[in-house]
């Protein structure tokens, strides 16, 4: 016999049963639908609120003092989590030497995974638009060239590793082979290039401990010669009028030995960064390098800044070949990025 009150027992302990299986439900709803995705946010939040963290503290051969640093921002379009690396002065705080993107790791649920310091570098993402004015203009002179696998054509002498950005985007590169000899002064440099931004020597991309003007002369005297030198030595004294190139860059006797180094179809860019009196500098520039080269002329690529870019080849000028060098430029568009070729165009006259 069922009396009432074991009913009314039964009927509590049901409706218990079913208030928890409710709740059960529900809270087992959220940990498979939403809980994952709020949780990675929270992990990637977390990550940003401890940006910038610094990974890398040292000071170079000429006391100058550098740090490496993690910056963790969410990107304003896509929403989603950018860590960017950059290469510090401290004596120039707020921009970059070299800027690299990391790769993000699938998952970021264990500490370990959040410890941006490990990931990797994406080297297929330039986030310095001057390497590829560098090299488009390569292209645009037609020293160097997409159809060819021989490692003796497409040979580049860079002066000035920083972090490697540009010899990590050559390294890229699969389609051509592009031979470059890069030379730096200063040994701690080239070691963080190797340690925080994913610079692998190889024998097509090598890096050479030295003086430059030094090894320049080296280079002269065995006879070698170049498709294609770019000059990007920069001074690491940022209260100088001009910072890139360095004063001993400029000298009409490295300037001469730079010349003989470059092949007779050969050419030369040069990353000029003048703080003041800009226009004059970058006219001085272009004054001593025009003795050495049948053609030299300044390539605007943003408000403040031109390249220079010589050749020994004559009326090789934007003013004289403006069709030939346009076509050049969009016969390597895919390669150079659609962005920076309308810059060019944008800024220069291409007639
Ligand atoms: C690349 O160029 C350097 C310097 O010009 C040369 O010594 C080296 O042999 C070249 N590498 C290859 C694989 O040919």
């Amino acid at each position: 016999m069922f009396s009432f009150a074991k009913i009314c027992r039964l009927w509590s302990f049901y409706k218990f049963l079913f208030v928890f299986a409710v709740i059960f439900c529900t809270v087992q709803y959220f940990l498979l639908n939403a809980g994952p995705t709020t949780s990675r946010r929270q992990h990637e939040d977390k990550i940003i609120s401890k940006s910038p963290i610094v990974i890398h503290r040292f000071c170079g051969l000429f006391k100058d003092c550098y740090h490496v640093s993690d910056v963790a921002r969410r990107n304003a379009k896509s929403d989603r989590l950018e860590v960017s690396r950059d290469f510090i002065s401290d004596t120039l705080p707020n921009g970059a030497l070299t800027r690299v993107h990391l790769q993000i790791p699938e998952d970021l649920s264990n500490d370990q995974n959040r410890d941006t310091s490990k990931w990797e570098v994406n080297k297929r993402l330039i986030s310095m638009p001057l390497i590829k004015y560098m090299l488009a203009s390569g292209f645009m002179l037609e020293v160097l060239k997409e159809e060819t696998k021989d490692p003796n054509h497409n040979r580049i002498l860079s002066f000035g590793l920083g972090g490697g950005a540009l010899q990590n985007f050559i390294a890229e590169l699969h389609q051509f082979t592009i031979n470059i000899t890069t030379v730096e002064i200063d040994p701690t440099i080239a070691e963080v290039g190797q340690r925080f931004f994913g610079f692998r020597p190889t024998d097509t991309n090598r890096v050479i401990i030295a003086d430059g003007i030094e090894y320049s002369k080296e280079l002269k005297d065995k006879g070698e010669s170049f498709d294609f030198i770019i000059l990007d030595a920069s001074s690491s004294d940022h209260t100088k009028e001009v910072v890139c190139p360095i004063e001993q860059f400029r000298e009409p006797e490295i300037i001469s030995t730079m010349a003989e180094l470059v092949k007779p179809n050969g050419g030369l860019v040069v990353n000029i960064y003048a703080v003041k009196k800009v226009y004059e500098n970058e006219e001085k520039i272009l004054f001593a390098f025009s003795r050495e080269f049948a053609s030299c002329f300044l390539m605007r690529y943003s408000a403040e800044q031109r390249l220079l870019i010589c050749s020994h080849r004559f009326n090789w000028d934007l003013k004289e070949q403006g069709k030939r060098f346009h076509q050049n430029l969009q016969r390597h568009e895919m390669l150079i990025g659609l962005k920076i070729t309308e810059t060019l165009y944008k800024y220069n006259s291409f007639q």
